[in-house]
């Protein structure tokens, strides 16, 4: 298109020639923010049709504008669209192409409007629309995650402190923790649509401009609850760009975390649960393999979503009010940023609903290491009154007597209970037994089957109306 004309169209008039190929390269940004072309044609038409409405600009030439924009629409998703360099970015690109199809009336439109709103508007637009991607991923998540917890409600498996088999749990609630974090990033996605729900446009440069435009239109218009109320803030803000990446790298995190529980639980040592060869890949060498890769990835995954919000947090800390060439770096982070959370999303919805549970390995893990003792402490303090110290103590001697003899602490004979403690019963064994244990462990937000269930019937309906 332009390429051939050796000075800016926009700013060149006095710029003799055209820029140095290394400003030009550093300068522009149309190989990334052509993504924002929609947006960018959304926010046009919405200011196009305020200043005809306002009679800045006449009828006729808005209609001119219109049309044009929509020509540009459809050629950009036809991929018959020339994308300049020279013209530096979207806003450019599909300014000069409106002159290209329409002729003068093309220069009406940047009427009362700046680059620097206009960015502002397009980048708002995008993130707001995946936010709401993000949230229906994470919805979906969510009810896969409550699916295999229903199925697994009474399942047991060890619970861990330190990566130490701690007390015994069922694999319901395990992933019912899950489902808690998860609709935490619901709830923080939700909140961040609220604060970014307000329009930019119409700040112009960044002080507002003297015709007579109407800011409150042009938000509805284009899906805003509001205009933003300081022009200064309009241009320079982007909170919303670091809510969006801060909202993504704890939802990373978490995502990271089940990754990792993943990768632990399907080694041949753990054995817990079987990923489907969709989730997995072999080894060229070693045929006996299976590995986790698409856990592996989203944990590693995580670490660039990360990089992302800390970059841009780094770029505007040094910003002065208000636009500085610093943030057009802010769209390559939410760009990679989106598109690799709404893979890891994607991926672990995947693992979670194909992954196989072998019960069996996750009930005899959750017997091994003594891990009812707590409940043998429980039962010295409530059936015979000891103070909690010591019982375990008496707990202690028996975890010892049980090493000693090498046998787990149900395995324990009444009278090797009783040499330590002659109150002891008979009805010690159904404490000991982890199935009893998990049962008994009923205290709201707890590990009973009962609990696990009732939560579970919460969250489906919370789920069903978020
Ligand atoms: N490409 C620029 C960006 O992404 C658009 C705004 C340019 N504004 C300016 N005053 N040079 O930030």
């Amino acid at each position: 298109m332009s390429d051939k004309k050796t000075s800016n169209q926009m700013w060149g008039g006095r710029f003799a020639s055209g820029p140095a190929a290394i400003m030009e390269a550093i300068n522009a940004s149309i190989s990334f923010d052509r993504k924002l072309y929609a947006q960018d044609i959304r926010g046009s038409i919405a200011h196009s049709e305020m200043l005809a409405q306002t009679g800045i600009i006449s009828t006729a030439d808005q209609e001119k504008i219109a049309h044009g924009l929509n020509t540009i629409l459809k050629e950009i998703e036809a991929g018959t669209f020339e994308f300049s360099t020279r013209l530096e970015d979207i806003h450019m690109n599909i300014e000069a192409r409106l002159a290209d199809l329409i002729g003068p009336a093309a220069g009406r439109l940047h009427t009362a409007r700046s680059r620097n709103d206009q960015v502002a508007v397009d980048l708002r637009l995008w993130v707001k629309d995946e936010c709401f991607r993000v949230a229906e991923a994470l919805k979906g998540l969510i009810k896969a995650l409550l699916e295999r917890a229903e199925e697994h409600a009474a399942t047991v498996m060890p619970g861990f402190t330190h990566m130490q088999a701690a007390q015994p749990v069922t694999f319901g609630h395990h992933c019912m923790a899950y489902v808690e974090m998860f609709s935490r990033d619901l709830s923080r996605v939700r909140d961040a649509i609220e604060r970014m729900d307000e329009s930019p446009l119409g700040a112009a440069a960044l002080a507002g401009t003297s015709f007579p435009i109407d800011r409150h239109g042009t938000a509805k218009a284009l899906g805003f609850r509001e205009p933003m109320r300081n022009s200064l803030d309009s241009v320079s803000d982007r909170d919303f760009a670091l809510e969006f990446l801060g909202m993504a790298a704890i939802c990373a995190t978490h995502l990271s975390r089940l990754a990792e529980e993943i990768i632990i639980w399907s080694t041949p040592q753990f054995g817990f649960v079987r990923l489907s060869d969709s989730f997995s890949t072999g080894s060229s060498i070693m045929p006996q393999k299976k590995n986790p890769d698409a856990a592996e990835l989203v944990r590693g995954k995580t670490g660039r979503v990360t990089g992302h919000l800390v970059g841009l947090l780094t770029v505007m800390k040094g910003m002065p009010l208000t636009y500085g060439k610093d943030m057009q770096e802010d769209k390559e982070s939410v760009f990679d940023a989106a598109e690799t959370l709404d893979l890891m999303l994607a991926a672990m919805t995947g693992m979670v609903s194909d992954m196989t549970v072998n019960a069996a390995a996750m009930k005899k893990a959750a017997g091994s290491g003594h891990a009812t003792a707590t409940d043998l402490a429980d039962w010295l303090v409530r059936t015979l009154g000891l103070p909690f110290r010591e019982a375990h103590h008496v707990t202690g001697r028996a975890v010892a007597l049980a090493e000693e003899k090498k046998v787990g602490l149900e395995k324990l004979s009444l009278e090797d209970l009783q040499s330590i403690n002659p109150g002891i019963t008979a009805d010690i064994f159904s404490v000991l037994a982890v199935q009893n244990s998990v049962k008994s462990r009923t205290s709201f937000g707890g590990t009973a089957p009962s609990e696990v269930r009732k939560q579970i019937r919460a969250w489906k309906k919370r789920i069903a109306k978020a």
